[in-house]
Order: structure tokens, then C-alpha cells, then sequence
């Protein structure tokens, strides 16, 4: 049995020595010094000795053990320290090398011009509403005193989902939601996309931007409406900019004037994009109706109201001096980089 014994230790200090990583050498701890292992296993086997030699033979099993521990230890110790060297070398981090060059982003012009717009009319006293672009046919047309037979409700200009419900072409619902939601005094804007079966070309997109807004109050005038535009349009196009109100038709306003802004090209001379005449049609605004107002559940007997609209796409060509619309939704970075 001494001679099992020694032949144990030699076996085991062989694989020992053979190890190549960290999880082969515990392998071998747990085979040779495990509850199963070998060496227990020669340790419980003493019973079959003479009870006279079973203490020496304890010992040497003993003496085993603590040498076969120590090797293990020892070589568990070397392969650890082989095995961390290797990691840190492979995730060494060369902080010589030189760094990636960041993209540094810009807004897109339509945001631009947002953003600006909307500053001067939250500046001015506005707040902002929202609404959704999947709207109800009643807040697009019915309430807005757009009739049944109007062309505007036509498949031809608006998208239906449903008989009752369309893509909204444009953002007036918002302003039927808030005088809904809302007493008087109301200030507001609703910016947001707008759709219309429109073929897409220089000057058309069947999806594009409008800022529209609503005043509604005590005493509000058409000499309130013409002040607010006429600066606004200052602040935005510059302040030599002036405007002319054009008697217009809309059904949700009466009167209803479009207005025309100093062309932002030329400053007045005449060019190719105003076509000549110094001038460019910036807005469609109006009193608001009274229809309107008594749809809504405001008395138009106490409360008078403004409205105006215009669409941001086309604030953006005339201010930026771009000739197709089409440039503002193909996004094409050579032509968005020149807007940072
Ligand atoms: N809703 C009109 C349009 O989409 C714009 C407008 C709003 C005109 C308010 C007058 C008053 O063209």
C-alpha cells in the first residue's frame, strides 16, 4: 500500500506539472483532494491494514496530502499569474492612438425656422398647443364653418382614413380643440406636419409644416391681427421688412386677408423669386368667425378672435433662398451641413 501510495504521488504530481490553465489545476485539486478523491480514497482504505501499521501509513497519506496541496497551490499561483498577464496585454488600451472624429450634428432648417418663429410669438404672449395629425372631419371642417360642399373636403385635396376621420390638412383643429378645452383669453400657436393629396414638385409636398395661431378675447380687433403679423414678420424677415394685407376668403374667418412680406431675396427690388415684384405671400389670416366662436361654446357677442396660418416649408425657401422643397425632406447631408 506504501507503494500505491507513492505511486499516487507521482502520478498526481505529473498532472500537476501538466496543467495549463487555472480550470485544468482545480480539476486536479478536486480529482485528487476532493470528499471523492483519490487520496480520501487510500485514507479509508487503511481500514484493510494491520491495526499496528495504520498510523504510520496515516501519516505518510498525511505527508501526501500537504505536499500534493502545496504543489497544487503553487502551480494554481503561477498559472493565475500567466493568465492575467495574458488579459491585460489583450485589453491594453493604446492611449497613444489618435481619436475618432465626431460629427458634430446641426438643426434642420425647418427646425430652425421653428424655433425662431416660435420664440417671437412666445415672446409676444403665446403658448404652444399640440394635437393630433390622424383628426376628426368635424374639428377639420365641420366646426371651422367649412361646409359639406366645399371643395376643400374633396378626396382630391384630403387624405380620408374613415368618413369621419382624415389626416388633418391642416393645424386649425388644434385651435378648435383649445377653444374647446379652453376659456377666453386664449393666445396661441399650434405648430405641426399637414397633409394634402398633393403631387410632389418644386412648390408641392403632400406633407408639409404649418405654424398657425389663434387670439381670441375682449376687444380683439383687425388692428390687434394686422400689428401682431406685421411684427412678427419684422422679427423674423428683418425689421425693414413690411407687409400688405390682400382682402382673402377663408370660411373660418371674415374678413380674411393674405398677407405679403418684403421678399427676403431682393428686399424689394424685384427678382426671380417674387417674380418681380418686391413682395411674396407669406400668410392667410382673418377676424375669426362667428360661426366659429358659437361652434366652440364662446359667445361671439362678448369675444372677438384673430387667426392666422402659414406654412413653415415656405417661410424656410423665401428665407434660406432655396428654389425646391423638395431639398428640405430628401435629406441630403451636403445640402443639411450648409444650415449648421
Ligand atoms: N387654415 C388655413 C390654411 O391651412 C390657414 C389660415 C388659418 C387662414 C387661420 C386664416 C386663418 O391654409
Amino acid at each position: 500500500m506504501e507503494n500505491e501510495l507513492k505511486a499516487l504521488m507521482d502520478k498526481a504530481l505529473k498532472e500537476i506539472n501538466n496543467c495549463q490553465t487555472s480550470s485544468d489545476i482545480e480539476a486536479v485539486r478536486i480529482r485528487l483532494l476532493g470528499k471523492k478523491g483519490e487520496l480520501t480514497a487510500s485514507l479509508r482504505s487503511m481500514k484493510d491494514l494491520p491495526e499496528d501499521q495504520r498510523p504510520l501509513f496515516g501519516k505518510h497519506v498525511n505527508e501526501v496530502r500537504d505536499a500534493l496541496t502545496q504543489a497544487i497551490d503553487k502551480k494554481a499561483g503561477e498559472l493565475n499569474r500567466i493568465e492575467k498577464e495574458r488579459r491585460l496585454k489583450a485589453e491594453a488600451v493604446d492611449i497613444t492612438m489618435p481619436g475618432k472624429k465626431q460629427m458634430i450634428g446641426g438643426l434642420h432648417p425647418l427646425t430652425r425656422i421653428y424655433y425662431e418663429l416660435r420664440d417671437i410669438f412666445v415672446s409676444m404672449g403665446f403658448s404652444v398647443m399640440d394635437g393630433p395629425e390622424i383628426e376628426y372631419d368635424k374639428y377639420s371642417f365641420e366646426m371651422l364653418n367649412i361646409p359639406k360642399e366645399h371643395p376643400a373636403r374633396d378626396m382630391q385635396d384630403t387624405f380620408y382614413i374613415t368618413e369621419d376621420i382624415v389626416l388633418r390638412p391642416h393645424t386649425s383643429p388644434v385651435q378648435i380643440r383649445t377653444m374647446l378645452s379652453q376659456k377666453p383669453p386664449i393666445r396661441m400657436i399650434c405648430p405641426g406636419r399637414v397633409y394634402r393629396s398633393d403631387d410632389v414638385d418644386a412648390t408641392h409636398s403632400p406633407v408639409f409644416n404649418q405654424v398657425e395661431g389663434l387670439v381670441v378675447g375682449h376687444g380683439i380687433t383687425l388692428a390687434n391681427l394686422k400689428w401682431t403679423l406685421d411684427a412678427v414678420m419684422k422679427e423674423f424677415y428683418g425689421e425693414n421688412t413690411k407687409t400688405k394685407f390682400r382682402p382673402g376668403h377663408f370660411p373660418f374667418t371674415e374678413p380674411s386677408a393674405e398677407v405679403d412680406a418684403t421678399c427676403a431675396k431682393c428686399h424689394g427690388k424685384g427678382c426671380g423669386v417674387c417674380k418681380g415684384t418686391g413682395m411674396i405671400e407669406v400668410l392667410g389670416c382673418g377676424m375669426v368667425h362667428p360661426n366659429v366662436l358659437l361652434n366652440c361654446g364662446i359667445d361671439p357677442d362678448e369675444y372677438t378672435g384673430f387667426a392666422f396660418g402659414m406654412g413653415l416649408d415656405r417661410l424656410a425657401t423665401i428665407k434660406y433662398g432655396i428654389t425646391d422643397i423638395r431639398l428640405l425632406f430628401e435629406n441630403d447631408i451636403r445640402f443639411l451641413s450648409q444650415f449648421k
